[in-house]
């Protein structure tokens, strides 16, 4: 089979772990017999730097095109929240995100067996192992709601971010949330602030609405205060924890911290139609950039999330995520995840590791 792939490196280190994530595609073309084509997409603040805007015009039809989008990491300094909005790297991801219809987020935060001992959390709760799939709704809320600012006789500016939901936005991801659920442990935490937004009390409803037509799948409602506590409290409790935008951006920091490193945890976003669009979950981390010192094992990994859910290449997939478990279990380490003493290897070695084990 032949597959396209948008391939937009971005900024900081961007494009070293998308570089290794492409060698780690073509690893897998080669010993299954598929061709993979790449089209580069230029977004972020490298797109500003060269064109003046950070999502170019045809950038959401270019992708389109394509069968599925890797992305590296946009975002800096340089491009801050002082610079007008069409020049900020994140106002790129939230277009593209909403011109690609990605309203699922999906990011999986577990312990790697290899590095269980890197879980900040309590010996005993790292025991019980931690294998969550935060579902964060990504193309609502108060991430798209209107903005205003004005000046007020008596306060000086006032500004207010409106958070809107609709049934249907909430269906759709809630669905998402209990068909996954069903691949997996079969349990569903949906998380909301019903006791004090109207946004979650309908949210709440929709769900339980939708508990019912599944009902092989547990439900249970958990306000976000107590989901943030219970993470670290006993997050092997979680299967599936589906949530809003805004409540799912703060939560997969958090779950992605306490499996022990940020960079190694991928992610897929996706709508009713291809293509998906994977990326790790960290950042651009421009303070190692170009030094050959980022982990591209969150982008390795969601590589494997791409033959999984845009290509239904189980089997491949599988093989990449037993290339980084193999890779981790003999030791290999970047500086993020290495513990003191223990020797570290740079981006493009992981990656050739990774690729041989393939
Ligand atoms: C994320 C990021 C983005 C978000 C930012 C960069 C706009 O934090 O993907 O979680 O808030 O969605
Ligand atoms: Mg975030």
């Amino acid at each position: 089979m032949n597959y396209k792939i948008a391939l937009i490196r971005g900024d900081g280190i961007g494009p070293e772990i998308v570089d290794e994530a492409v060698g780690v595609i073509n690893r897998v073309g080669e010993k299954f017999g598929h061709t993979f084509i790449y089209v580069d997409v230029l977004l972020g603040g490298c797109a500003t730097d060269a064109v003046g805007k950070s999502y170019p015009d045809g950038t959401a039809e270019i992708c389109k095109s394509c069968d599925a989008v890797l992305l590296g990491a946009v975002g800096g300094p340089k491009w801050g929240s002082d610079k007008p909005a069409e020049q900020r790297p994140e106002t790129a991801l939230l277009a593209i995100r909403k011109d690609l219809g990605l309203y699922a987020n999906l990011r999986p935060a577990a312990l790697r067996p290899a590095l269980a001992e890197a879980c900040p959390l309590k010996k005993e709760t790292a025991e019980k192992g931690i294998d969550l799939m935060m579902v964060r709704e990504l193309t609502g809320g108060v991430y798209f709601g209107k903005r205003d600012r004005y000046e007020t006789p008596d306060r000086g500016v006032e500004c207010t971010d409106l958070m809107a939901y609709s049934e249907m936005e909430i269906e759709r991801i809630g669905r998402r949330a209990f068909e996954m659920a069903r691949l997996r442990r079969n349990k569903v935490s949906s998380v909301d602030k019903a006791n004090v937004l109207e946004t979650s009390r309908l949210w709440r409803s929709v769900m339980h609405r939708l508990a019912k037509e599944y009902p092989d799948v547990a439900y249970e409602d958990v306000l976000v205060d107590n989901c943030a506590m219970q993470l670290v409290r006993d997050p092997g409790q979680f299967d599936v924890v589906v949530t809003e935008n805004m409540f799912g951006d703060i939560l997969s920091d958090e779950a992605s911290m306490i499996t022990g490193s940020i960079g190694l945890l991928p992610s897929a976003s996706m709508g009713d139609t291809a293509p998906a669009l994977y990326e790790p979950i960290h950042g651009s981390a421009p303070d190692i950039a170009g030094q050959d010192k980022a982990n591209p094992i969150a982008t390795i990994l969601s590589v494997a999330m791409m033959f999984r859910y845009s290509f239904h290449l189980a089997q491949e997939a599988d093989a990449v995520e037993r290339a980084v478990d193999k890779a981790l279990a003999d030791g290999w380490r970047t500086a993020d995840i290495a513990k003191p003493g223990e020797s570290i290897v740079g981006t493009r070695q992981m990656g050739q590791i990774i690729r041989d084990n393939i």
